[in-house]
């Protein structure tokens, strides 16, 4: 019975991105490919050149959780902030200067992305032991996959081979990182941009089993979801009573609240359950299952009751999202301090 469920899923899984990405041919190859050339990445990647480079990782995550078991969770959307603007390149690393305007105060970012200490901290050690070789790119990668290994999460091989951008897009920060507020048609369009499907979306939004969101992210679902003054009714009752204690109507827009308020520093599959009984915190967590997209909402049933599936397709959708058009080869640099160009 268990065996004949898990392969059920798997099936539905497969048929849905088959059917995904024959809509969208031409989403699956490219990547990685620069001026002709193509060069895509691997997990030995710094095998020879820095064999220590994830035990360097993980040894300061460990003690950066340990300390706030929050900051796994902001490092794990720092990837995802960092791989939809010009892909997985840094760019979201790069502070303001004379020459640069950087993506840290975009609308999604500003007040709200964290843990750039923690990859400065990692960035230093490494550079110590292997001088200009890993790059910023590749460490936001190790970073996500460990934050979530050390969270309960599962573990694959993270392909590496990264390399670092010598430019940011403030404009693009605004634009391909969708709001909270999105309806389920936007997040469908808006990953579909980046190559992603809708088991995509439905796994990766699944990174919001860990970590908190600000009232100002949810407000408008618990005063005027529709620009009638209502709560969004899809809102289980309870829950928005509680909602509205952290996050009043005027004020409190930095109060947090956790985006899974059974296991906020667990990653497991708490978050769907949630969403099946009106308890998603975002409207774009919400519109998963009851927006009418239809594959969507099966995908929510599926993984809220086998978290082995949501697991292994997670992974599966994290490599994905990771090799959004890496700088490869020659093209981009390998910063010496993730913060600035070379
Ligand atoms: C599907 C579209 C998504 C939307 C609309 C969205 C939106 C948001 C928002 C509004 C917050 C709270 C920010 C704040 O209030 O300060 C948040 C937090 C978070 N997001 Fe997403 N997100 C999406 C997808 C993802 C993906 C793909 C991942 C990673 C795989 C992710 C990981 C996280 C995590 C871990 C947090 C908590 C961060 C913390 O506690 O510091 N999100 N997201
Ligand atoms: C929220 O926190 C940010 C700093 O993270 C601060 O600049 C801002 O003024 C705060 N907003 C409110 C309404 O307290
Ligand atoms: C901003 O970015 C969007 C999407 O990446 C693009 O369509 C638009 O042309 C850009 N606008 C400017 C002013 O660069
Ligand atoms: C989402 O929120 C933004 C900013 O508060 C607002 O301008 C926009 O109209 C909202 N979109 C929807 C679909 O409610």
């Amino acid at each position: 019975m268990e065996l004949f469920k898990v392969t059920f899923g798997l099936i539905v899984i497969a048929s849905l991105s088959a059917t995904l990405s024959s809509a969208n041919p031409g989403f699956n190859i490219g990547w990685g490919s620069h001026g002709g050339r193509s060069f895509s990445l691997f997990p030995e990647f710094y095998q020879f050149s820095c064999p220590q480079a994830n035990d360097i990782v993980m040894s300061v995550l460990e003690r950066a959780i340990a300390n706030e078991p929050r900051i796994a969770a902001s490092l794990l959307r720092v990837h995802f902030h960092d791989c939809f603007v010009q892909g997985c390149d840094a760019s979201v690393l790069l502070d303001d200067s004379a020459t640069i305007v950087g993506e840290k105060n975009s609308g999604p970012n500003k007040n709200s992305l964290r843990g750039f200490e923690v990859i400065d901290e990692i960035k230093a050690k490494l550079e110590e032991v292997c001088p200009q070789t890993v790059s910023c790119a590749d460490i936001l990668a190790l970073v996500a996959h460990g934050s979530i290994v050390l969270s309960g999460g599962p573990y694959w091989e993270v392909p590496l081979g990264r390399r670092d951008s010598k430019t940011a897009s403030l404009n693009a920060s605004n634009t391909n990182i969708p709001p909270p507020n999105s309806t389920l048609q936007n997040l469908v369009t808006s990953f579909n941009r980046q190559g992603l499907d809708e088991v995509d979306l439905v796994a990766l939004s699944g990174g919001h089993t860990i970590g908190l969101a600000r009232c100002v992210s949810f407000k408008q679902r618990l005063y005027n979801q529709n620009g009638n003054n209502q709560p969004d009714q899809t809102l289980d009752k309870g829950y928005y009573n509680n909602l509205k204690s952290v996050c009043p109507r005027s004020g409190g827009d930095n109060n947090t609240s956790p985006l899974d308020f059974a296991s906020p520093a667990k990653f497991d599959n708490a978050y769907f359950k949630h969403i099946l009984w009106g308890k998603g915190l975002l409207n774009s967590d919400e519109v998963l299952f009851t927006g009418s997209a239809g594959t969507t909402m099966q995908l929510v049933k599926i993984y809220a009751e086998d978290e082995g599936l949501f697991f292994i397709q997670f992974a599966k959708s994290m490599v994905k999202m990771g090799n959004i058009s890496p700088l490869t080869g020659f093209n981009g640099e390998v910063r010496k301090n993730c913060r600035r160009i070379n």
